[in-house]
């Protein structure tokens, strides 16, 4: 059998809900794979000098869509590699058709109270720093998960180990590439 990333020409990218894992499973699928990783969020914060959380109450979020879908543009420029967007990327239309034309999209599905569990430890999240966070993640899933499954791939994690996701999600990538 031909190797996986021999029959890769585009990158990976990781889509879903804060907290689903998009940067741990993407960090420990690139090692997997022997591919070099990139986290969209870490780039923005490195480019622009502060946080997301900063860029949000700075400029409001169509700002900084308008910057990430640059950035994510940019990301998938032809190298092959995973890439962890954050949780609204592929949420807006434009960044959404991009990674669906150039890129292989995984969509990690993960239930909200594994989502608010996680996204519990760290208080970095702009969208998740007011109101309950439970409800706030409910309700972003209701609205965004049209949007995800359009995604190319989509793997149910929940709270068990991430390299079971990792395995399923070159599982899924292998069949995809032999459709
Ligand atoms: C967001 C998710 C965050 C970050 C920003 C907005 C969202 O990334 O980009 O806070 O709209 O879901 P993570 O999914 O990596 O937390």
């Amino acid at each position: 059998m031909q190797k996986l990333t021999d029959k890769l020409d585009r990158p990976i990218v990781l889509v879903g809900l804060m907290g689903a894992g998009k940067s741990t499973v993407g960090r420990r699928l690139a090692k997997r794979l022997g591919l070099p990783f990139v986290d969209s969020d870490t780039e923005i914060e490195e480019a622009a000098g502060t946080s997301t959380a900063d860029l949000f109450e700075r400029y409001g979020e169509n700002d900084f869509r308008d910057g990430e879908r640059r950035l994510v543009a940019r990301l998938i420029d032809g190298t092959v590699r995973v890439i962890a967007t954050g949780g609204g990327a592929f949420v807006d239309p434009g960044t959404r058709q991009l990674l669906n034309e150039r890129a292989i999209t995984v969509w990690l599905d993960a239930p909200v109270d594994v989502l608010a569990e996680r996204t519990g430890r760290r208080n970095t999240r702009p969208l998740l720093r007011t109101g309950d966070r439970s409800a706030t993640l409910a309700r972003l899933a209701e609205q965004r998960h049209p949007l995800y499954a359009e995604a190319h791939i989509r793997i149910r994690s929940g709270d068990g180990a991430h390299s079971n996701v990792v395995e399923a999600i070159v599982s899924a990538i292998s069949a995809h590439l032999d459709k």
